[in-house]
Protein backbone atom coordinates (compact mmCIF):
# COMPACT_ATOMS: atom_id res chain seq x y z
CA UNK A 1 0.00 0.00 0.00
CA UNK A 2 0.97 3.60 -0.82
CA UNK A 3 0.45 6.64 0.87
CA UNK A 4 0.83 10.07 -0.28
CA UNK A 5 1.06 12.59 2.96
CA UNK A 6 0.21 16.54 2.73
CA UNK A 7 1.06 18.45 5.29
CA UNK A 8 3.65 15.53 6.31
CA UNK A 9 5.59 17.96 8.39
CA UNK A 10 2.61 18.84 10.51
CA UNK A 11 1.36 17.72 14.22
CA UNK A 12 -1.15 14.57 12.50
CA UNK A 13 0.60 14.35 9.37
CA UNK A 14 4.19 13.29 10.96
CA UNK A 15 2.32 10.71 12.53
CA UNK A 16 0.75 9.22 9.50
CA UNK A 17 4.58 9.15 8.18
CA UNK A 18 6.22 7.24 11.12
CA UNK A 19 2.76 4.92 11.36
CA UNK A 20 3.52 3.96 7.74
CA UNK A 21 6.39 3.21 8.07
CA UNK A 22 5.68 0.98 10.68
CA UNK A 23 3.46 -1.30 8.62
CA UNK A 24 5.14 -4.27 6.52
CA UNK A 25 4.55 -3.70 2.70
CA UNK A 26 3.31 0.10 3.47
CA UNK A 27 5.21 2.93 1.46
CA UNK A 28 4.85 6.55 1.96
CA UNK A 29 5.93 10.00 0.13
CA UNK A 30 5.55 13.18 2.02
CA UNK A 31 5.85 16.77 -0.25
CA UNK A 32 6.53 18.97 1.51
CA UNK A 33 4.68 22.72 1.12
CA UNK A 34 7.35 23.56 -1.59
CA UNK A 35 7.31 20.68 -3.37
CA UNK A 36 3.38 20.73 -3.77
CA UNK A 37 1.37 23.91 -2.22
CA UNK A 38 -2.00 22.44 -2.11
CA UNK A 39 -3.39 25.97 -3.66
CA UNK A 40 -1.27 25.19 -6.65
CA UNK A 41 -3.39 22.78 -8.77
CA UNK A 42 -1.08 21.87 -11.07
CA UNK A 43 1.33 21.14 -8.59
CA UNK A 44 -1.33 18.51 -6.88
CA UNK A 45 -2.00 17.27 -10.51
CA UNK A 46 2.08 16.77 -11.05
CA UNK A 47 3.14 15.64 -7.74
CA UNK A 48 0.23 13.09 -6.88
CA UNK A 49 0.40 11.56 -10.47
CA UNK A 50 4.39 11.12 -10.00
CA UNK A 51 3.70 9.55 -6.98
CA UNK A 52 1.05 7.51 -7.95
CA UNK A 53 0.07 6.46 -4.57
CA UNK A 54 -2.87 3.93 -3.21
CA UNK A 55 -4.05 6.45 -1.08
CA UNK A 56 -3.61 10.43 -0.33
CA UNK A 57 -4.10 11.34 3.03
CA UNK A 58 -4.93 15.46 3.32
CA UNK A 59 -3.37 16.79 6.42
CA UNK A 60 -2.23 19.74 4.92
CA UNK A 61 -4.39 22.71 5.86
CA UNK A 62 -4.79 26.26 7.70
CA UNK A 63 -4.95 25.24 11.22
CA UNK A 64 -4.76 28.04 13.32
CA UNK A 65 -8.52 28.82 14.80
CA UNK A 66 -8.10 32.17 16.13
CA UNK A 67 -5.89 33.80 13.33
CA UNK A 68 -8.74 32.06 10.77
CA UNK A 69 -11.02 34.70 12.45
CA UNK A 70 -8.65 38.04 11.23
CA UNK A 71 -8.00 36.02 7.88
CA UNK A 72 -11.20 34.00 6.57
CA UNK A 73 -10.29 34.59 2.64
CA UNK A 74 -7.23 32.50 3.29
CA UNK A 75 -8.47 29.53 5.61
CA UNK A 76 -10.70 29.30 3.08
CA UNK A 77 -8.58 29.20 -0.15
CA UNK A 78 -6.02 26.73 1.59
CA UNK A 79 -8.65 24.51 3.13
CA UNK A 80 -11.58 24.64 0.93
CA UNK A 81 -9.66 25.42 -2.54
CA UNK A 82 -6.90 23.38 -1.34
CA UNK A 83 -8.72 20.64 -0.38
CA UNK A 84 -10.18 20.52 -3.87
CA UNK A 85 -7.16 20.79 -5.36
CA UNK A 86 -5.42 18.04 -3.66
CA UNK A 87 -8.98 15.53 -3.98
CA UNK A 88 -9.27 16.10 -8.38
CA UNK A 89 -5.68 15.37 -8.06
CA UNK A 90 -6.28 11.92 -6.12
CA UNK A 91 -9.29 11.39 -8.33
CA UNK A 92 -7.51 11.76 -11.47
CA UNK A 93 -4.49 9.48 -10.60
CA UNK A 94 -6.77 6.67 -9.40
CA UNK A 95 -6.01 6.95 -5.68
CA UNK A 96 -8.47 7.23 -2.53
CA UNK A 97 -8.62 10.14 -0.36
CA UNK A 98 -8.67 10.41 2.74
CA UNK A 99 -9.77 13.76 4.51
CA UNK A 100 -8.84 15.19 7.82
CA UNK A 101 -11.62 17.50 9.18
CA UNK A 102 -12.41 18.56 12.88
CA UNK A 103 -14.94 18.53 15.35
CA UNK A 104 -15.78 21.90 15.22
CA UNK A 105 -17.72 21.67 12.55
CA UNK A 106 -20.03 21.35 15.16
CA UNK A 107 -21.80 24.16 17.46
CA UNK A 108 -21.46 21.98 20.26
CA UNK A 109 -25.53 22.92 21.10
CA UNK A 110 -26.70 19.22 20.74
CA UNK A 111 -25.15 18.52 24.33
CA UNK A 112 -24.80 14.60 23.64
CA UNK A 113 -21.98 12.85 21.10
CA UNK A 114 -22.35 13.92 17.97
CA UNK A 115 -22.87 11.24 15.06
CA UNK A 116 -21.21 11.51 11.92
CA UNK A 117 -24.86 12.34 9.85
CA UNK A 118 -25.63 15.38 12.80
CA UNK A 119 -25.88 18.57 10.41
CA UNK A 120 -22.99 20.34 10.63
CA UNK A 121 -23.23 24.25 11.92
CA UNK A 122 -20.00 26.04 12.28
CA UNK A 123 -19.43 28.90 15.15
CA UNK A 124 -16.34 30.55 13.66
CA UNK A 125 -13.97 31.68 9.94
CA UNK A 126 -11.92 28.23 10.46
CA UNK A 127 -15.11 26.14 11.03
CA UNK A 128 -16.78 27.25 8.20
CA UNK A 129 -13.64 26.84 5.88
CA UNK A 130 -13.45 22.99 7.28
CA UNK A 131 -17.07 22.08 6.45
CA UNK A 132 -16.17 23.87 2.96
CA UNK A 133 -13.80 22.12 2.48
CA UNK A 134 -15.58 18.42 3.24
CA UNK A 135 -18.19 19.65 1.00
CA UNK A 136 -15.22 20.41 -1.85
CA UNK A 137 -13.70 17.00 -1.23
CA UNK A 138 -16.91 15.34 -2.03
CA UNK A 139 -17.76 17.17 -4.63
CA UNK A 140 -14.35 16.26 -6.09
CA UNK A 141 -14.50 12.82 -5.84
CA UNK A 142 -18.04 13.22 -7.06
CA UNK A 143 -20.42 9.68 -7.16
CA UNK A 144 -16.97 8.56 -9.20
CA UNK A 145 -15.16 5.44 -8.61
CA UNK A 146 -12.72 7.47 -5.84
CA UNK A 147 -13.04 5.87 -2.71
CA UNK A 148 -13.27 8.65 0.40
CA UNK A 149 -12.92 8.77 3.49
CA UNK A 150 -13.67 11.89 5.73
CA UNK A 151 -12.53 11.89 8.99
CA UNK A 152 -13.52 13.96 11.90
CA UNK A 153 -11.31 14.32 14.77
CA UNK A 154 -9.86 17.33 17.44
CA UNK A 155 -8.03 17.91 20.45
CA UNK A 156 -4.61 16.62 19.02
CA UNK A 157 -1.43 16.35 20.77
CA UNK A 158 1.68 13.99 19.69
CA UNK A 159 5.44 14.12 18.53
CA UNK A 160 6.15 16.45 15.94
CA UNK A 161 4.92 20.01 16.42
CA UNK A 162 4.45 22.23 19.33
CA UNK A 163 1.31 21.86 20.61
CA UNK A 164 -1.02 21.90 24.04
CA UNK A 165 0.74 19.58 25.77
CA UNK A 166 4.29 21.80 25.49
CA UNK A 167 2.27 24.52 26.05
CA UNK A 168 0.90 23.27 29.56
CA UNK A 169 4.46 21.80 30.07
CA UNK A 170 6.38 24.61 29.28
CA UNK A 171 4.81 27.52 30.89
CA UNK A 172 4.05 25.62 34.13
CA UNK A 173 7.71 24.82 34.82
CA UNK A 174 8.50 28.31 33.78
CA UNK A 175 6.27 29.50 36.54
CA UNK A 176 3.68 31.50 34.58
CA UNK A 177 0.09 30.84 35.75
CA UNK A 178 -1.84 29.25 33.39
CA UNK A 179 -5.62 30.08 32.60
CA UNK A 180 -7.32 27.35 31.17
CA UNK A 181 -11.14 27.12 29.37
CA UNK A 182 -13.05 25.16 31.63
CA UNK A 183 -16.40 24.76 29.91
CA UNK A 184 -15.85 23.54 26.95
CA UNK A 185 -15.80 19.78 26.21
CA UNK A 186 -14.28 17.26 23.76
CA UNK A 187 -12.17 14.14 23.90
CA UNK A 188 -8.50 14.67 23.75
CA UNK A 189 -6.58 12.74 21.40
CA UNK A 190 -3.33 11.59 20.52
CA UNK A 191 -2.20 11.50 16.98
CA UNK A 192 -0.48 8.52 16.92
CA UNK A 193 -4.07 6.73 17.93
CA UNK A 194 -5.89 8.52 15.02
CA UNK A 195 -3.16 7.97 12.10
CA UNK A 196 -3.08 3.91 13.24
CA UNK A 197 -7.21 3.92 13.43
CA UNK A 198 -7.13 5.20 10.21
CA UNK A 199 -5.10 3.13 8.52
CA UNK A 200 -6.83 0.34 10.04
CA UNK A 201 -10.03 2.00 8.18
CA UNK A 202 -8.21 2.03 5.12
CA UNK A 203 -7.83 -2.00 5.17
CA UNK A 204 -10.97 -2.78 6.67
CA UNK A 205 -12.43 -0.92 3.32
CA UNK A 206 -14.55 1.96 5.63
CA UNK A 207 -16.22 4.47 3.44
CA UNK A 208 -17.45 8.03 4.05
CA UNK A 209 -17.72 10.57 7.16
CA UNK A 210 -15.83 8.87 10.36
CA UNK A 211 -15.52 10.04 13.80
CA UNK A 212 -11.93 9.29 15.06
CA UNK A 213 -10.32 10.37 18.42
CA UNK A 214 -9.61 8.77 21.90
CA UNK A 215 -12.36 7.70 24.35
CA UNK A 216 -13.60 9.85 27.01
CA UNK A 217 -14.66 13.09 28.17
CA UNK A 218 -12.93 16.06 29.04
CA UNK A 219 -12.64 20.37 29.18
CA UNK A 220 -9.44 21.53 28.37
CA UNK A 221 -9.00 22.53 31.48
CA UNK A 222 -9.17 18.89 33.20
CA UNK A 223 -6.69 17.93 30.37
CA UNK A 224 -4.62 20.91 31.32
CA UNK A 225 -4.73 19.64 34.98
CA UNK A 226 -3.88 16.20 34.06
CA UNK A 227 -1.23 17.25 32.14
CA UNK A 228 0.11 18.95 34.73
CA UNK A 229 0.31 15.94 37.32
CA UNK A 230 1.37 13.84 34.95
CA UNK A 231 4.67 15.90 34.25
CA UNK A 232 5.11 16.13 38.12
CA UNK A 233 4.58 19.77 38.21
CA UNK A 234 2.61 21.35 41.46
CA UNK A 235 0.87 24.66 40.06
CA UNK A 236 -2.84 23.08 38.39
CA UNK A 237 -4.00 25.75 36.24
CA UNK A 238 -6.80 27.78 36.97
CA UNK A 239 -9.83 27.21 35.16
CA UNK A 240 -12.10 30.57 33.84
CA UNK A 241 -15.24 30.13 31.25
CA UNK A 242 -15.32 30.73 27.60
CA UNK A 243 -16.07 34.02 27.62
CA UNK A 244 -13.91 35.26 30.40
CA UNK A 245 -11.53 33.67 28.61
CA UNK A 246 -12.36 35.62 25.55
CA UNK A 247 -10.73 33.97 22.76
CA UNK A 248 -11.09 35.57 18.97
CA UNK A 249 -12.57 32.79 17.53
CA UNK A 250 -16.18 31.41 19.53
CA UNK A 251 -15.89 27.68 19.67
CA UNK A 252 -18.16 25.09 20.32
CA UNK A 253 -18.86 24.16 24.06
CA UNK A 254 -19.57 20.65 23.27
CA UNK A 255 -17.86 18.64 20.79
CA UNK A 256 -17.94 14.71 21.87
CA UNK A 257 -17.86 12.46 19.21
CA UNK A 258 -19.95 9.35 19.36
CA UNK A 259 -17.40 6.79 18.68
CA UNK A 260 -19.94 3.83 18.31
CA UNK A 261 -19.80 3.44 14.83
CA UNK A 262 -16.30 3.82 14.30
CA UNK A 263 -15.62 1.08 17.31
CA UNK A 264 -17.76 -1.37 15.50
CA UNK A 265 -16.13 -1.03 12.35
CA UNK A 266 -12.52 -1.79 13.95
CA UNK A 267 -13.90 -4.64 16.52
CA UNK A 268 -12.27 -2.60 19.53
CA UNK A 269 -12.41 0.41 21.55
CA UNK A 270 -10.05 3.50 20.90
CA UNK A 271 -7.75 4.04 23.59
CA UNK A 272 -9.51 6.26 26.97
CA UNK A 273 -7.53 9.77 26.77
CA UNK A 274 -6.04 9.33 30.04
CA UNK A 275 -4.51 6.09 29.57
CA UNK A 276 -2.93 7.60 25.62
CA UNK A 277 -1.77 11.01 27.48
CA UNK A 278 -0.09 9.03 30.02
CA UNK A 279 1.46 6.92 27.24
CA UNK A 280 2.64 9.52 25.07
CA UNK A 281 4.09 11.38 28.13
CA UNK A 282 6.16 7.90 29.11
CA UNK A 283 7.50 8.08 25.63
CA UNK A 284 8.53 11.49 25.41
CA UNK A 285 10.21 11.54 28.88
CA UNK A 286 12.05 8.14 28.32
CA UNK A 287 13.29 9.27 24.78
N1 LIG B 1 -4.60 20.02 15.78
C1 LIG B 1 -5.86 19.72 16.09
O1 LIG B 1 -6.23 19.68 17.27
C2 LIG B 1 -6.85 19.39 15.00
C3 LIG B 1 -8.17 19.14 15.38
C4 LIG B 1 -9.10 18.79 14.41
C5 LIG B 1 -8.73 18.70 13.08
N2 LIG B 1 -7.46 18.99 12.73
C6 LIG B 1 -7.12 18.91 11.31
O2 LIG B 1 -6.06 17.99 11.15
C7 LIG B 1 -5.28 18.35 10.01
C8 LIG B 1 -3.81 18.41 10.44
O3 LIG B 1 -3.69 19.39 11.47
P1 LIG B 1 -2.37 19.55 12.30
O4 LIG B 1 -2.76 19.84 13.69
O5 LIG B 1 -1.43 18.43 12.00
O6 LIG B 1 -1.81 20.90 11.66
P2 LIG B 1 -0.34 21.48 11.56
O7 LIG B 1 0.56 20.87 12.56
O8 LIG B 1 -0.54 22.97 11.57
O9 LIG B 1 0.12 21.01 10.13
C9 LIG B 1 -0.46 21.56 8.97
C10 LIG B 1 0.44 21.23 7.80
O10 LIG B 1 -0.16 21.82 6.64
C11 LIG B 1 0.91 22.39 5.88
N3 LIG B 1 0.37 23.43 5.02
C12 LIG B 1 -0.25 24.58 5.37
N4 LIG B 1 -0.58 25.26 4.27
C13 LIG B 1 -0.17 24.53 3.20
C14 LIG B 1 -0.22 24.71 1.80
N5 LIG B 1 -0.76 25.79 1.25
N6 LIG B 1 0.29 23.73 1.01
C15 LIG B 1 0.86 22.62 1.56
N7 LIG B 1 0.96 22.41 2.88
C16 LIG B 1 0.44 23.35 3.67
C17 LIG B 1 1.86 22.92 6.92
O11 LIG B 1 3.10 23.14 6.31
P3 LIG B 1 4.38 23.72 7.06
O12 LIG B 1 5.03 22.50 7.69
O13 LIG B 1 5.18 24.35 6.00
O14 LIG B 1 3.85 24.68 8.10
C18 LIG B 1 1.86 21.78 7.93
O15 LIG B 1 2.78 20.77 7.56
C19 LIG B 1 -5.84 19.69 9.52
O16 LIG B 1 -6.74 19.42 8.47
C20 LIG B 1 -6.62 20.21 10.72
O17 LIG B 1 -7.68 21.06 10.31
C21 LIG B 1 -6.50 19.33 13.65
Amino acid sequence: MKLLVTGGAGLLGSEFVRAAHQRDGWDVEAPSRTEMDITDASACARVVAAASPDWVIHCAGFTKVDPAESEPDEAMRVNRDGSANVAHAAAAAGAGIVHVSTDYVFDGRKGKPYLSEDPVSPLGAYARSKVAAEEAVLASVGAGRTPCLIVRTGWLYGHGRRDFVDLVLDRTAAGESLRIVNDQWGRPTWTRNVARTVLDLIEAGVRGVVNVSDGGTATWHAFATAIVEAGGLRDVPEGVSSRDYGAPAERPLYTVLDLAATEGELGREMMPWREALSTYLDERSSA
